[in-house]
Order: C-alpha cells, then sequence, then structure tokens
C-alpha cells in the first residue's frame, strides 16, 4: 500500500487514533455487555452507546455475565421529545419461572409532559408491586446515573445516589427475599402503547420515531457468578465472599439516606401498590413491615 501523500498519512493517523479512542471509550459496554435483541439497532457515538426503536424493531443489551449481589451503575439519557407510547427499561433479571426481578422501567410521555419512572421488584415469580414516581429534573436532556444495589438485607434503586426504593429483606417475618439466584442486567427499548402513556390512550406516534434511549458509564461491581456453576454454589460463594455489599453499613439506609427517600415519597411518588386497596384489598405483607 502506497501513499500518494504526507498529508493522507495524517489523515490516516487522525482516523486510526479516532477510531482507537471510540474503543476504548465504549470498551467497558463491549467488555461488560452486548446486544441481545436488534444489534442493527445499536450506534455508538464517542463514549455514548444508543439504542433505538422505530417501527420495525426495539432493540436490548444484556451483560455477559451474571451476578449475585453488588451494584449496577448506568448513566441514561432518556428519548428526547416525543417519547409517548414507548418503554425504556434498566434491569436485572435471573431466569425461569421462579425468577428473582428488579426493575426500573422509564414510561415515555408526549412532547414536554413528564415520564414515569415505575419500579417493581418480582420475587419467585411474582411481580405486581409498582411504584411509580416522576423526577426532579428532565431526564431527557442530561445523562443521570440509576443504580441498583442489592445485598443480603435490601434492594435499593437509587437516581443520582438518592434512594427512590428499598425492598428489604424481611425474611425473619416469614417473607421471601431474594438472595438465591444469580442475576443478568439488561436494558431494553420497545413500544408499549397499549398502556405505558397515560394508560394506554396516547399511542406512539410512529412519524416521530426513531426513538433513541442513550447510555454511558457502564459500572457492575459485583459478585460474579460464572454459568456453569450452580446456584446453590453461587449464593454459598458470593454471601460468604466479605464482599463490599456485605458491610454493616450497607445493611439499612443511612439517615441521610432515609432522609432522601422521605423526600423522594412525599414529593415525588404518584402510585405505590402498597397503599391500593382497590388492588390489593388486604395489605400486601411486606407492605406491613415498611418503615417509611
Ligand atoms: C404524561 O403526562 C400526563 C399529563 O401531564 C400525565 O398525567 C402522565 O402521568 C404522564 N406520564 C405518563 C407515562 O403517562
Ligand atoms: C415506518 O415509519 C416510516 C416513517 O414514518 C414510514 O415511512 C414507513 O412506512 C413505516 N413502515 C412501516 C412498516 O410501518
Amino acid at each position: 500500500m502506497a501513499f500518494s501523500s504526507s498529508s493522507s498519512l495524517i489523515a490516516l493517523a487522525l482516523l486510526l487514533s479516532l477510531s482507537v479512542s471510540s474503543v476504548t471509550s465504549t470498551s467497558k459496554f463491549d467488555e461488560l455487555f452486548q446486544p441481545y435483541w436488534a444489534a442493527d439497532h445499536f450506534s455508538f457515538d464517542g463514549d455514548a452507546v444508543n439504542m433505538k426503536l422505530d417501527n420495525f424493531s426495539g432493540a436490548g443489551f444484556s451483560s455477559k455475565s451474571k451476578y449475585m449481589f453488588g451494584k449496577v451503575n448506568v448513566q441514561i439519557k432518556l428519548v428526547e421529545g416525543d417519547s409517548a407510547g414507548t418503554v425504556t427499561a434498566f434491569y436485572m433479571s435471573s431466569d425461569g419461572p421462579k425468577h428473582h426481578e428488579f426493575d426500573f422501567e422509564f414510561l415515555g410521555n408526549t412532547t414536554g409532559e413528564p415520564y414515569i419512572v415505575q419500579t417493581n421488584v418480582y420475587v419467585n415469580g411474582v411481580g405486581n408491586r409498582e411504584q411509580r414516581l416522576n423526577l426532579w429534573f428532565d431526564p431527557t436532556k442530561d445523562f443521570h446515573t440509576y443504580s441498583i444495589l442489592w445485598n443480603q438485607r435490601q434492594v435499593v434503586f437509587l437516581v443520582d445516589e438518592t434512594p427512590i426504593r428499598v425492598h428489604s429483606n424481611l425474611e425473619h417475618k416469614g417473607i421471601p427475599f431474594p438472595k438465591d439466584q444469580a442475576m443478568g442486567v439488561y436494558s431494553s427499548i420497545w413500544n408499549a402503547d397499549d398502556w405505558a402513556t397515560q394508560g394506554g390512550r396516547v399511542k406512539t406516534d410512529w412519524t416521530h420515531a426513531p426513538f433513541v434511549a442513550s447510555y454511558r458509564s457502564f459500572e457492575i461491581n459485583g459478585c460474579e457468578c460464572p454459568v456453569s456453576t450452580a446456584d446453590s454454589d453461587n449464593a454459598k460463594r458470593c454471601a460468604t465472599s466479605g464482599g463490599w455489599w456485605d458491610q454493616p453499613i450497607l445493611s439499612e439506609l443511612n439517615v441521610h439516606q432515609s432522609h432522601q427517600l422521605i423526600w423522594v415519597r412525599a414529593n415525588h411518588m404518584i402510585y405505590d401498590y402498597c397503599s391500593d386497596a382497590g388492588r390489593f384489598p388486604s395489605v400486601p405483607v411486606e407492605c406491613e413491615h415498611h418503615r417509611h
């Protein structure tokens, strides 16, 4: 291969350095995750990974490994403008009919109307534990950090390190707590206009497609579970490995975090399954023990 001039060499060097830097900035995504749905609906832009929904397909990515306990952080910038009918989810889940799942679901809205953040917890295959809140910022303007902290005492959902939900271990009251199955980390965007926006009344306007959610700053800091190892062995190892997530200080919210959660619930919560008497004539058993 011959080069006709030094300027093309410089251009080539520039190109190479550009591609190298974009490789390093998304390497964390490649190291931890892979597209599992519609790889052709992904694009990589500097340190951001974009996933799009159009009238042909949604898209999703999953972690390459599974984990038991730890913390997952990802920064997300939700669909800008008209996102009505779309749902973007970020969640952890195990496999099988008795799976556990910790969900963030971001329900889109028409331009200028607020997104709703719905969280849910599935234990042994059963969910129906929805909470909904609006946010104290516009999640479509900038990247914000969404996290799940999971240890043997609690599951905490955090937005920019502010706890928005705690699911506590109440096994001493006979209530099962998810701590025996390794979980993957997932995100997806899809069309859910049968329920997502204003109860399904507002449909996806495909003339506004593609709907793009952007991600960056992927972090998983937990007890990694080889797929070849049985859950019971992983559970034993991950529960006794002395991981940072088992420090006593992380067994419940600290005072500052408790105040933050009270503030979120007082100012931003719009739905809590625990107080939905129409749906649950007798209060779900774990709600009786909620201390907030
Ligand atoms: C969308 O906006 C409307 C009007 O402000 C609001 O009632 C609704 O809760 C918002 N979110 C969703 C997901 O429907
Ligand atoms: C998808 O949307 C585009 C843009 O609105 C439109 O041109 C196209 O016909 C649609 N295709 C299908 C399969 O609905």
